[in-house]
This record gives structure tokens, C-alpha cells and sequence, in this order.
């Protein structure tokens, strides 16, 4: 890549000094909120449209955080630009609501494999090809639940291209969810799916075909059994455990790759 900044997000090879890991929140805002949980000292290097990016060391080593925007297609950006100048090994720190009844507000999903309902993943490989996880992300990640004490669910995610009528929400505009959606939220409930979230399926779908490695956690803000409603207030309450979850796995994971080849 040289010199020359990736077009979103405005980055160059050189500014990111080598990093191979980053995280992605879907907000810009928790971009800093996750820098700082790792390095008091990390700088943002760039904010443009939707994609903030944060530099800090981890470990001995460079890592990024990078927001994706919201949804699959801005995600696929992420990806492929953070891949173009070096990054390899993806960490989506999100939110999400909660379709079984079990799973409470401030509890994390571990999301091992994900429902491809989004619109971006079909554009890099056909929809019998699986959404998964990195395995061993996922189980660095339930490690790292365990001693940060975070209660968590580890299991299969939908991922829509939409919040309202791809989560059979009825609080939007018109308060219609077409005939094809209807009845889908207690169709993966049924079908033992966890939760609602945006941006999995393209992140493992993409990464798997790129052979890059992924994974994927998320604090409940939402819990879709009892209402339709997120309650933003809840939301630093909540963020703050799955970062912190999130940042463990990542040491976690730094560590384990300093160990072995696995970044070769
Ligand atoms: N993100 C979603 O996609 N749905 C929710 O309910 C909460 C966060």
C-alpha cells in the first residue's frame, strides 16, 4: 500500500505502525472509550464519515479501533481497508438486543455463528457458506468473560441489514413489517438464536473468505421479549463490561500470537 491512505478511512500503512489487531465498535464514540481501556496514552490517528480510529499499544504491539458505521456495508469497508494496509485479527465490540427471555439487559453474547440476514456477505460468498466466528476468538473470549466476571451467552446471533423491519421492530415510521418478516423474531427464538445485532454476519463472512480471523461480542441493551424499546441511558452501564471483556480477549490473544505462528 505504500504511503497512500485507503480511501474511507484515510489511512495509511505508516500511521498505523504495524498494528495486526483491531477492534471494532459500530459507534465512533466508544472508539476513545476502548483506546483508553487499553492505553491511557493511545491517540486518535483520523475520524472520517462514520470511521473513527484510535492508535494504542497492547501487549508490546500496535492495535487499532476502528469504528464501522452501522450494518454490513459499511463494515465490508472497514474490513477490506484495514486488511489493505495490515490488519488481520478483527474484534467487533457491539451492542445488541436480547430475543430470549433468559438474557438481561448487561449480560455479553459471544456470538459463535451467525443468521446471514444482512445484504453485504452474499458479495463475498454465496449463502450456503457459513457465517462463523474464529473459534479460538470466540473461546478467548468466553476465557475472558470468566475472569472479568461478566455474565455471558455464547451462541448463534441474527444479523440483519436492518433494526426495524429486519428485527420485527413496530416502532418505526409506518409500523409495518412486510408479510415475509412477520412472525420472524419468534421464528429464531424458536430456532434458539440469542439475539438481534448488525454487523456479524458480513464481519465473519468477509473474514473467513479472506482468511482473516474474526470475532464478535456484545453487551444487551434490549431485551425484545419484554419491549421494542433501547434504553440509551443503559448504555455506558453496559458498554462497560463487554470493553472490558473484549480488551482481556485481546491481551488473551496478543499474547497467545507472540507464543506461536498463528500470525504468519
Ligand atoms: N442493535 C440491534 O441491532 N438491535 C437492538 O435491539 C440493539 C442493538
Amino acid at each position: 500500500m505504500g504511503g497512500k491512505p485507503v480511501y474511507h478511512l484515510n489511512l495509511t500503512e505508516e500511521e498505523i505502525k504495524g498494528a495486526k489487531y483491531a477492534f471494532l465498535p459500530g459507534d465512533p464514540a466508544r472508539v476513545p472509550l476502548i483506546a483508553k481501556a487499553f492505553d491511557l496514552n493511545s491517540k486518535e490517528l483520523v475520524f472520517k464519515r462514520e470511521y473513527r480510529t484510535w492508535l494504542g499499544q497492547m501487549e508490546g504491539t500496535s492495535v487499532l479501533v476502528t469504528s464501522t458505521g452501522i450494518g454490513g456495508g459499511s463494515t465490508s469497508i472497514a474490513v477490506e481497508e484495514l486488511a489493505m494496509i495490515g490488519v488481520k485479527v478483527f474484534l467487533r465490540v457491539g451492542t445488541t438486543g436480547a430475543i430470549q427471555d433468559k438474557i438481561k439487559t448487561g449480560d455479553i453474547v459471544i456470538t459463535t455463528g451467525s443468521v446471514r440476514l444482512d445484504g453485504a456477505s452474499v458479495h463475498y460468498a454465496p449463502i450456503e457458506y457459513p457465517a462463523v466466528s474464529d473459534h479460538n476468538i470466540a473461546s478467548t473470549l468466553v476465557r475472558a468473560a470468566e475472569e472479568e466476571g461478566v455474565r455471558y451467552w455464547v451462541g448463534i446471533t441474527a444479523s440483519s441489514a436492518t433494526f426495524y423491519p429486519g428485527e420485527e421492530r413496530e416502532d418505526s415510521y409506518s409500523g409495518y413489517v412486510i408479510n415475509r418478516l412477520k412472525g420472524s423474531l419468534e421464528e429464531w427464538r424458536r430456532l434458539r438464536v440469542l439475539n438481534y445485532e448488525m454487523e456479524s454476519s458480513t464481519l465473519f463472512v468477509a473474514c473467513s473468505a479472506l482468511g482473516l480471523r474474526a470475532g464478535c461480542v456484545t453487551g444487551v441493551i434490549g431485551e425484545r421479549s419484554q419491549s421494542e424499546e433501547v434504553d440509551s441511558s443503559k448504555l455506558l452501564r453496559v458498554i462497560e463490561p463487554t470493553i472490558r471483556v473484549a480488551v482481556r480477549a485481546m491481551k488473551l490473544l496478543i499474547r497467545e500470537d507472540l507464543l506461536s505462528t498463528n500470525l504468519d
